[in-house]
């Protein structure tokens, strides 16, 4: 491993090493980078594809990047259909438990099937190639069967997460212009059933483009179907145009494969567009490397399908890689906070993958928890969605790894599809940092004018080269994505990822967060912009400013400043009132910690909030340069 070290290291172990995909990663790092397109065509050739492409990269029309230009392939056709034809047919695709404790199984054959039926259902529906389905359902394995049957057709899917609420539903099906809606009855959630329907339904009537609602019934609670518009799901898959036979569409490598929101600086979310030919080359390739997946695996991502986690690495990348995937319904800590390590215990689960919220918020409940149940079937563990605290690593390497797992600290974004920077099991690992891009990718972190930062200072974190899993553009606002992304840095050619980080002496590199106007709470990503409009959509309020402050276990809270209408009065119910109205249109993770009444908002002199000062102020720091500050 070459010179020691500096400051807290983990070095893996021989048996780790030994079993390892990937065993040296400087090499392979190495060749990778002097000549990406061979690593990349190399990893290409892994997957089946109907046609081979003519061109592995083509740039020439940047920062448009093109993968596998004239290459034929649906993931379907890797995430499915090449595995009936393998003994893993009867192998099992999909274990599920509910969190009442219900239990479904789907094996590769039997997931086929309902992919095919319901795949027929949409064409029945009108659905065609290029078309944008909405999903929004609670994780129940028909979430994954709608996301797989639009794929498998050529359609596109939007996946809007289940906690969120009318106005982020209604925006997104407007701005992907859906006809038709795939949603449930409900949920459960800490033992109580959610109401998505009738979200759904407030939905519709604001954005009235949805034509056709299919709608699965998980709870059974009574909820509004409208005639001739809602459907139920298992009415639809008992008819006889449900047949199980159906023909993968042979889509271009770069058609669309589905669009996923993200929450931005200003105005309406991004839909980032990703494509089937890079995006299952990508995500396949960094899961098994990085995971060292083994057919014998049991995989279990414990994120919501809804966000880009959820899409890559529940549902795309483990099924391409022929996995067993485990996913679960409900709330870490119900009915007791060993819910999940009686699940690693009565699954055999191998490989856990979650967040450092979700692991702060088990460490919470103490050591006894975990000790109660048998989890040594565990060999490797993961960490996304913000940085993880060295206290949080320690404990979830130590109670839960049992100090034999490494912990894959993956840094990414829904922009780029898959895992970036990253460890492999072979890498040295401090607590804290990502550690080291992954094949293919230039780090760097660097100042406004593109100078490297020194070791251990802070800067821009920017990517220096495309990548097969990177998204294409922005739907339906391509300078939006030149802006967002490329154009700070266009002399150069780099993408900026809106994160602020520190490269060490050893070249280990440690994200510190979002310099944007991004919040990350819980590891979601929640835009100032929404949480402000849904502020200000409420009869009282007259203008309205989001920060974020540190936390215990959210990582970080939403605290928010609100300016009343002339005539209106402050007071604590108003207050509530308000927290209540942000979760009620957007969803219950964007509630504010506090609101707090004030005269007035720190604006530069074109008239933008400047949330950097409310926030130093909130934390008794410096407020930095004010010089743009108006009087
Ligand atoms: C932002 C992207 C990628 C899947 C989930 C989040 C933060 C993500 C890490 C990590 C430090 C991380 C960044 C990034 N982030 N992973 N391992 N260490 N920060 O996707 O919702 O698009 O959010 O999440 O700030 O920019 P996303």
């Amino acid at each position: 491993m070459g010179s020691k070290l500096e400051g807290d290291v983990y070095y893996p172990s021989e048996e780790v090493i030994n079993q390892a995909n990937v065993k040296n990663y400087d090499d392979l790092y190495k060749r990778s980078i002097e000549d990406r397109e061979g690593f990349w065509a190399e990893q290409a050739e892994e997957l089946d594809w109907y046609k081979k492409w003519d061109k592995v990269l083509d740039d020439s029309n940047k920062p448009f990047y093109k993968w596998y230009t004239g290459g034929k392939t649906n993931i379907i056709q890797n995430a499915i259909d090449r595995h009936l034809r393998t003994w893993r047919r009867n192998k099992l695709a999909l274990i599920w438990e509910g969190e009442p404790g219900d239990v479904a199984t789907y094996s590769y054959h039997a997931l086929n099937r309902e992919v095919s039926k319901f795949s027929n259902v949409l064409k029945s529906m009108g659905v065609q190639k290029g078309d944008i389905v909405t999903i929004y359902m609670p994780q129940i394995p028909e979430l994954v069967i709608a996301m797989l049957a639009c794929a498998k057709i050529g359609a596109a899917h939007s996946v809007v997460y289940g906690g969120f609420s009318v106005e982020a539903l209604a925006e997104r099906i407007e701005d992907a212009k859906s006809r038709v809606l795939v949603t449930a009855d409900g949920g459960y959630r800490r033992g109580k059933p959610t109401q998505l329907k009738s979200i759904a339904n407030d939905a519709m009537k604001r954005s009235p483009n949805i034509e056709v609602c299919i709608c699965v019934k998980r709870t059974g609670e009574e909820c509004y179907m409208e005639n001739d518009r809602d459907f139920w799901y298992h009415d639809l898959m008992g008819l006889p145009i449900a047949s199980a036979n159906c023909e993968t569409e042979q889509t271009d490598a770069e058609d669309m494969l589905f669009i996923l929101y993200t929450s931005g600086t200003t105005g309406r979310p991004k839909g980032q567009v990703h494509t089937h030919g890079g995006y299952s080359v990508y995500t396949s390739t960094t899961h098994r490397m990085v995971f060292d997946i083994k057919d014998e695996d049991r995989w279990w991502c414990a994120a919501d399908p809804g966000w880009i986690t959820g899409h890559s690495y529940i549902v795309y990348a483990p099924l391409i890689n022929g996995s067993t995937v485990m996913m679960y319904e409900g709330a870490p800590n119900h009915p007791y906070p060993s819910r999940w390590w009686q699940m690693v215990e009565k699954y055999g689960i191998t490989i856990l993958y979650t967040s450092p919220t979700a692991i702060r918020g088990l460490m919470r409940f103490g050591d006894a928890w975990p000790k109660r149940h048998d989890i040594s079937s565990l060999r490797l563990l993961g960490s996304v969605g913000e940085p993880i605290n060295p206290e949080a690593w320690k404990w979830y390497h130590k109670i839960i790894g049992n100090e034999k797992c490494p912990i894959m600290d993956t840094w990414w974004q829904t922009e780029t599809g898959g895992f970036m920077i990253t460890p492999l099991p072979v890498t040295p690992l401090k607590p804290g940092s990502a550690t080291k891009p992954f094949f293919g990718n230039e780090v760097g972190v660097v100042n406004d004018e593109g100078k490297e930062a020194k070791a251990g200072e802070e800067g821009k974190l920017v990517i220096k080269n495309p990548w097969p899993g990177m998204a294409r553009t922005i739907l339906n606002d391509e300078e939006r994505y030149v802006n967002t992304y490329w154009k700070n840095y266009e002399k150069q050619g780099w993408y900026e990822a809106g994160d602020s980080a520190r490269i060490d002496k050893d070249g280990y590199i440690w994200v510190i967060g979002r310099i944007d106007d991004v919040i990350k709470v819980s590891g979601y990503r929640l835009g100032t912009a929404e949480i402000e409009s849904a502020l200000v959509s409420h009869a009282s309020v007259s203008e309205a400013a989001a920060i974020a402050l540190p936390h215990e276990l959210k990582g970080n809270a939403i605290h928010t400043f609100v300016i009343l209408k002339a005539g209106e009065t402050e007071s604590k119910e108003l207050a509530e009132d308000l927290r209540n109205h942000v979760a009620s249109e957007m969803g219950p993770i964007a509630k504010p910690e506090t609101v707090k009444f004030v005269d007035g908002l720190p604006k530069t002199r074109s008239g933008k909030i400047m949330r950097r000062v409310l926030k130093a102020r909130a934390l008794g720091q410096d407020e930095g340069d004010l010089s743009t500050l108006e009087e």
